[in-house]
């Protein structure tokens, strides 16, 4: 915990200041030189990669109750805005080749960008594909059936913003998102920016993963106990999470008119974990209940709120799991 072993989080701190500096300074090259792929140190081969986004796909149905067979029915003629996608648009992709009408990937680093690498995974995809999705894919890219030449313009759209915003109005049917929220550095622009985007019979999915930042002592909540002006001189330029709480986001979306048709918890944190941070949590986060400190990722499906009379009866599957009402894990 911060506070605790004053000269290890010195050197933390100090570590972290300079680190943010230089990416404030020298952005792109800070990017590149982090490697920083979204997904974590951990090594993958470009197989695990591939099969990651695939399960991140698949999630996105499930989670809407459109089944397997359906999912190709389901995007015909829609447009899919993803936030964060990281270093490879691997689900932007697989959405445009199971019929998707256009993809626009919105991130504030520009973590992707055509290498071998995403190529690889690409290409991995493309090969997993058959029959009229593997035709559709394979027209996805520049040059036909070609990853290396790149996703073609203006199915395919990556847009680099400073708060990772897409500037799109009413024209996104499905927007997803997954580990990118937590990341957002204005939160409530970031909502604002699905709120305009969204079309009025649109629907969002994400997944949140509130635990996914460690400090040096390796507890999956001592990132909440940096004062808040400490963090961000540590962190405020980098690729590094916002800390908001379940409470937050349950603020905000009030704020920014927008409706939770589900929330609910991935994981939860046992008391022990809880009780071991709360004496030192920063004091922006002596408000946050147990119960809400609890929540270590969560789903969250939304719409705008107008939507609600217009998805009665459509018989489409994600309407229908979309008209649930809303179950609240805290
Ligand atoms: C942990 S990565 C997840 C990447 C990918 N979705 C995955 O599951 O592998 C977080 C992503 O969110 C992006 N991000 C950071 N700040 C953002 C912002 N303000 N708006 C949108 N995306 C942001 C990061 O650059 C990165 O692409």
């Amino acid at each position: 915990m911060y506070g605790q072993r004053r000269l290890a989080d010195l050197r933390w701190v100090l570590r972290g200041i300079a680190t943010n500096q230089i990416a404030r300074l020298f952005p792109e090259s800070y990017v590149r030189l982090t490697g920083h792929t979204g997904r974590g140190a951990v090594e993958s081969s470009a197989r695990q990669v591939a099969d990651y986004f695939w399960s991140c796909f698949h999630d996105y149905f499930e989670i809407l109750g459109v089944p397997r067979d359906d999912i190709t029915g389901y995007l015909s003629g829609k447009t899919v805005l993803e936030y964060g996608p990281g270093d490879v648009p691997a689900v932007a992709f697989l959405m445009l080749a199971h019929g998707a009408d256009a993809a626009v990937c919105v991130d504030r680093f520009a973590l992707y960008r055509p290498s071998p690498a995403s190529t690889e995974v690409l290409r991995l995809l493309l090969g997993d594909l058959d029959g009229a999705v593997r035709r559709r894919g394979d027209a996805c890219f520049r040059a036909l059936a070609d990853p290396a030449s790149g996703l073609a313009e203006p199915r395919f759209r990556y847009v680099r913003h400073d708060y990772g915003l897409s500037g799109l109005r009413d024209r996104a049917d499905l927007i997803i998102s997954r580990a990118a929220l937590e990341y957002a550095n204005d939160l409530a622009a970031t909502f604002a920016d699905m709120r305009a985007a969204l079309r009025a019979d649109g629907i969002a999915v994400h997944k949140v993963d509130l635990a996914g930042q460690r400090c040096d002592d390796d507890h999956p909540l001592s990132f909440l106990t940096y004062p808040r002006a400490l963090w961000s001189a540590m962190c405020s330029h980098k690729n590094t999470v916002n800390r908001w709480r379940i409470d937050h986001y349950r603020r905000v979306l009030g704020e920014q008119g927008l409706e939770a048709v589900s929330l609910e918890p991935t994981t939860l944190a046992d008391q022990r974990v809880i009780d071991e941070v709360r004496p030192y949590l920063a004091s922006c986060f002596h408000g946050v209940t147990d119960r809400d400190l609890s929540w270590l990722g969560f789903w969250l499906v939304l719409r705008k709120p107008t939507s609600r009379v217009e998805r009665h009866g459509t018989g489409d599957p994600a309407h229908a799991a979309a008209a649930r009402p809303a179950r609240r894990g805290a």
